[in-house]
């Protein structure tokens, strides 16, 4: 792929909508489809006959997903959704100690700790800035975890992972990441960013759709953690067929347990060749260009974004702040136009499918709206 215009091309959803809204779902790619169909014609002709070539596949995919976040692929495994790999990370870090996290959090960040009894402690961002300052200030001899988004889905804040696992460095803490809201958009690297665990969901800015998430577990607690779960692919030998004794592999991929999700792994692996075609850098720049556009926009129609602007805290996602934003959601919706209403006002995603002739198609919905 060279250009916008043939990214553009293989989301075939963007002829029928203006899609600004990559932070609930992204529409699939052409090749994400293709990369699951495949596997379904694949079966369709030849039933199970082509397993090892499908296992031979998914591990491709994870030495790319791998290099993706600067991992190695015995740290890498997938999984379903964000929710299915934090109850992974809150289940191995059970007695571990306090979670110190961020009001804004999504639900599947938190409820996994609640859930088995850990406490938990909320800092409260100003204006929904979590400075480093602030998270440093409220860590106490308890905080043994530190729990962030590296995006906050409700604000559109964005986390300097660097500079907050440096901090986790620096006190001792385990450093927990849900990468829902960025990963695909902006480039994370679990050993510069000192980060221990990370969860994902590939729906949003993956565009790889339903059915696929990611698990990051760093290679030293690979070592020392009990995996809360195992089954016949957890063991060192799968083909052994001992169902007595258990010879654990110690790579996050035993926490799959079974037999894989072939087609979401697929679609998934489809999605990371496409960004690593075009370049990290470059998406993530076409990202905060689109957001600028927009917020520019934005205010020039006099209306308050609620979303921090301050450069290093910008994503894609910009939060509008509007009268009844479940009406004027609905009511964008009627014209094609696709966002969703988060955040106490409208939440507006950027992502590089998107130009600025979506923005300026909003902008007239908007105003003919308001
Ligand atoms: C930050 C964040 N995490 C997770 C999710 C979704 O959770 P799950 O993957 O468990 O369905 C969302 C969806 O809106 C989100 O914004």
């Amino acid at each position: 792929v060279k250009g916008w215009k043939q990214v553009r091309r293989l989301f075939p959803a963007l002829e029928n909508y203006t899609y600004l809204n990559a932070a609930s779902g992204s529409p699939l790619s052409k090749r994400a489809a293709r990369g699951a169909k495949r596997y379904y014609d694949e079966m369709l002709q030849h039933g199970d006959v082509p397993w090892d070539k499908w296992l031979e596949r998914k591990e491709k995919i994870r030495d790319t997903l791998a290099d993706f976040i600067g991992a190695i692929p015995a740290e890498v495994a997938f999984t379903l959704n964000t929710s299915h790999g934090m109850n992974l990370i809150a289940e191995m870090l059970k007695g571990k100690g306090e979670v110190l996290t961020m009001k804004d959090e999504f639900p599947s960040s938190t409820l996994p700790w609640i859930h088995r009894g850990f406490k938990l402690r909320f800092i409260r961002p100003a204006r929904g800035v979590y400075t480093l300052q602030r998270i440093e200030e409220q860590i106490s001899p308890h905080t043994k975890i530190l729990l962030t988004s590296h995006v906050q889905y409700r604000t559109g804040f964005r986390q300097d992972l660097e500079a907050v696992g440096n901090l986790c460095r620096r006190k001792n803490l385990i450093f927990v990441v849900n990468a829902t809201q960025s990963l695909g958009a902006f480039p994370v690297d679990v050993k510069r960013d000192n980060i221990d665990f990370l969860a994902f969901l590939g729906l949003k800015w993956p565009v790889a759709g339903y059915g696929i998430g990611g698990l990051y577990i760093g290679e030293k607690w690979l070592r020392s953690i009990r995996f809360p779960m195992v089954g016949w692919k957890s063991m060192k030998d799968p083909e052994s067929m001992d169902n007595r004794k258990i010879h654990l592999r110690r790579e996050a991929s035993a926490l799959e347990m079974g037999c894989p999700h072939f087609p979401g792994i697929f679609a998934l692996g489809q999605s990371l060749e496409l960004f690593q075609s075009i370049g990290k850098k470059r998406i993530r720049k076409r990202i905060l260009d689109l957001g600028k556009y927009l917020a520019g926009k934005l205010e020039k129609m006099g209306l308050e974004i609620l979303s921090p602007l301050e450069p290093g805290c910008r994503s894609g996602i910009t939060i509008v702040k509007v009268d009844n934003p479940e009406d004027v959601r609905e009511r964008l919706k009627r014209k094609n136009i696709i966002v969703s209403a988060r955040g106490g006002g409208l939440r507006i995603s950027t992502h590089f499918y998107n130009n600025r002739t979506d923005i300026d198609t909003l902008i007239k919905g908007l105003k003919e709206i308001t």
